[in-house]
C-alpha cells in the first residue's frame, strides 16, 4: 500500500488528465483540443507570426474557459501534500489556484505574456486580455511552450533535479508522448524511487512506473492518503 505520508521527497508530475475533472478537455483522444484545432493554426510561432490576432482569439477563449473552472479534489490533494514538488505540463494555473507553491511549469502558462522585443515576461490574469500589445508597441505573446518551441532550460533542470532526488514520483493524467517532458519519469526509476502512474489508460510511460493505478485522478490520489484523512 503506497501512502504519500510515508515518503519524504514526493514529486507530482502532472498532465491534462488531472484538469479533465475540472471540465477542461485534454489534448489527445476523443474530444481533445488537438482533434478540434490544428496546432499549426493556433499553437506555434509560425501561426503567431502569420496572424497574431487569430492566435490570440484562440488563447483568449481558453483564458475565458479556464477562468470559469475550478481546481478539483486532485489538485487539492496535491497542494495539501507537505513538501511536495509539482512538475506540470499544464498551462492552466489550477495547481496554483489550489494552493501549490513553486510549481514548475514545463510548458509555460496561459496566465503569463511576454514581449519578444523588450524581453519582458509578466503575469496577466485577464480573461480576455485587455491589451494584446506591449507598451513598446510590439505584440505580446502567450508565454506558453508551443509546438517547436524550446522549453525553458532552468525549469527543465529544476524539474529533473527534483525528480532525480525524489523517493516517490506520482505521474498523473499524462499521455507521456510529448518530449522532453516525457523523459523525466525515467530519472526517478533510474534512482530507485517508487513511481506511481495514475491514468485510466496504459501509456508509453507505464513501464517506467513501479505501480499503476488505473482510474481517474482524484479517486486514485485519494487512495494514497492515510485512512484518517478520508472524509
Ligand atoms: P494528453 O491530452 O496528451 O493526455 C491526457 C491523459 O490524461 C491521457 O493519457 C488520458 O488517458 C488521461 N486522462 C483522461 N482523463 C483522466 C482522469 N480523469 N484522470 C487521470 N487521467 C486522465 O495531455 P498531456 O499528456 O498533458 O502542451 O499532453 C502533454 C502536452 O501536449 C500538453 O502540455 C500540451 C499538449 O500539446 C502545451 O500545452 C504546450
Amino acid at each position: 500500500m503506497i501512502r504519500l505520508g510515508d515518503f519524504r521527497r514526493v514529486v507530482f508530475f502532472t498532465g491534462a488528465g488531472l484538469s479533465a475533472e475540472s471540465g477542461i478537455p485534454t489534448y489527445r483522444g476523443s474530444g481533445g483540443i488537438w482533434e478540434k484545432y490544428d496546432y499549426e493554426e493556433y499553437a506555434c510561432q509560425r501561426a503567431f507570426d502569420r496572424d497574431p490576432e487569430k492566435v490570440w482569439d484562440f488563447h483568449d477563449e481558453r483564458r475565458r474557459f479556464v477562468a470559469a473552472r475550478d481546481p478539483n479534489e486532485g489538485h487539492r490533494i496535491i497542494a495539501a501534500t507537505p513538501g511536495a514538488t509539482v512538475v506540470t505540463q499544464n498551462i492552466d494555473g489550477l495547481h496554483q489556484r489550489a494552493g501549490s507553491k513553486g510549481v514548475l511549469e514545463l510548458h509555460g502558462s496561459l496566465w503569463r505574456v511576454r514581449c519578444a522585443r523588450c524581453r519582458t515576461v509578466a503575469e496577466n490574469l485577464e480573461a480576455p486580455i485587455r491589451s494584446r500589445r506591449c507598451g513598446c508597441g510590439s505584440h505580446l505573446r502567450p508565454d506558453i511552450v508551443w509546438f517547436e518551441d524550446m522549453l525553458d532550460p532552468a525549469t527543465v533542470r529544476a524539474a529533473g533535479d527534483a525528480i532525480a532526488r525524489c523517493d516517490l514520483l506520482v505521474s498523473v493524467g499524462t499521455s507521456g508522448v510529448v518530449y522532453p517532458a516525457a523523459d523525466l519519469p525515467r530519472l526517478a526509476l533510474s534512482r530507485g524511487a517508487v513511481a506511481v502512474e495514475i491514468n485510466p489508460e496504459e501509456t508509453p510511460l507505464s513501464p517506467l512506473h513501479t505501480h499503476c493505478l488505473r482510474g481517474g485522478a482524484s479517486e486514485a490520489l485519494r487512495t494514497l492518503l492515510p485512512p484518517a484523512a478520508l472524509p
